[in-house]
């Protein structure tokens, strides 16, 4: 197996005292280990006893030129493959949530490009309260991943929500964070946004999809160990890591960058709200209300654009195509003539009609219909789980038939 690198960001709270557990676990699992701990961590669990399970030296300090020479804060934040917070305080979780970095722990979560997992250990009061319930909210849309609090008795002397969850528990979760590396063979090649077809110098004909579902596609394709292409109609949204961006406007730009890389490619997900008409002869200049009669209204001829995941799924060869379809009624009935239609593997279909989901949404309500006509229906999810479970059967996909 290959070895994992991951590293613990203790805070200052009661249940630190199960971290040298929870390094046990990880070693004994085949991951390699290292700790960073705030000053307040260090009344819980001396810095010695991680030292001696890690066989590491343990930092606790952002700035200490000693510590910062020995291996400087930004090289621990790249060495490693996860970051686990455990146990998270109310307080790291606050940081961590609007980016402060005055300590190791949050400075490091700021600095890495690892997955970050946290294992959140607090008074019940504490954890229920709106303050950090939102802070846990902000980060879980982030694609933050949560293990616990469990529920029992608490070292404060109440009971009920908030105790850390056991180090085993914690483990087996790490490992599944860490990502499987299950797509290690693949190039993933994501279209995503909505394409801008220009009207004139000023104007363009757009659609209201952000992007969202597309970059999470692409995050988590990279978290699985694939080569990675993004071909991203205008989206504000920050490239994952890892991820190699191809920024394009229109459909036909999409186009020509999805065939330029496709020959590679040996998964293509096609989350983009492609126009499917684009004016027929855009203005080079800005059209004038003025060069018009007073009271005439405007004509604009449109002709199609190119169905790039038709095209694609023409030559298919082995690869794996995914198409979506946004509707807004009549959803299964038209994803299932939409599959059969462009012939792609997978049609992922989303009700845009539907609150909490679709354009712009954090969340996706869809339904995978297959080729054959079946159909499984998901329910409400982050956009990152939905890419997780569409990943999955990719994967099923790609292997080979028995
Ligand atoms: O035909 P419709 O737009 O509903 O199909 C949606 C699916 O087809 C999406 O996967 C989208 O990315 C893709 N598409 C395309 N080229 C177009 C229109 C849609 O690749 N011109």
């Amino acid at each position: 197996m290959e070895q994992r690198r991951i590293l613990i960001g203790v805070t200052g709270g009661i249940a630190a005292y199960k971290v040298p557990e929870l390094v046990r676990d990880l070693s004994r699992a085949g991951h390699a280990v290292r700790c960073v701990a705030t000053p307040e961590a260090v009344s819980f669990v001396t810095p010695l006893v991680l030292q001696t399970l890690t066989g590491e030296p343990v930092r606790t300090a952002l700035l200490d030129p000693a510590e910062e020479g020995a291996i400087d804060h930004i090289a621990l934040a790249d060495w490693a493959d996860l970051y686990l917070v455990a146990p998270a305080t109310a307080n790291t979780l606050a940081k961590l949530a609007h980016g402060l970095a005055d300590d190791l722990v949050s400075a490091v979560a700021l600095a890495t490009r690892a997955p970050l997992l946290v294992a959140p250990a607090m008074n019940v009061n504490m954890w229920r309260h709106p303050a950090t319930q939102q802070n846990a909210e902000r980060l879980r849309e982030r694609g933050v991943r949560f293990v616990g609090p469990d529920a029992g008795e608490l070292a404060c002397g109440w009971e009920g929500e908030g105790r850390m969850a056991e180090p085993e528990v914690i483990a087996a979760t790490a490992g599944l964070a860490l990502g499987s590396r299950t797509l290690a063979a693949d190039v993933v090649l994501v279209t995503a946004g909505g394409t801008r077809e220009r009207v004139d110098a000023v104007r363009f004909l757009g659609n209201r999809s952000s992007g969202k579902m597309g970059f999470a596609v692409a995050s988590e394709a990279a978290r699985r160990g694939a080569a990675v292409v993004l071909v991203a109609a205008p989206s504000a949204l920050a490239t994952p890591p890892g991820v190699r961006r191809i920024d394009v406007e229109s459909a036909e730009e999409m186009r020509e960058a999805v065939l330029r890389e496709l020959p590679v490619s040996t998964v293509v997900v096609m989350t983009a709200a492609v126009a499917d008409f684009r004016p027929a002869a855009p203005a080079e200049r800005k059209l004038k209300k003025e060069d018009l009669a007073e009271s005439a209204g405007m004509m604009l001829e449109l002709e199609r654009t190119p169905d790039i995941l038709a095209e694609i799924c023409k030559e298919k060869a082995d690869r794996v195509v995914v198409g979506f379809a946004a509707e807004s009624h009549d959803l299964v009935a038209a994803a299932r003539r939409k599959i059969a239609r462009k012939g792609c593997d997978l049609l992922v279909a989303n009700d845009i009609s539907a609150s909490g989901s679709g354009f712009d949404s954090d969340e996706n309500a869809v339904h995978f219909v297959w080729p054959a006509g079946e159909v499984e229906e998901l329910p409400s999810l982050p956009k990152s789980e939905v890419a997780a479970q569409l990943l999955d059967r990719v994967e099923k996909l790609r292997e080979p038939a028995a």
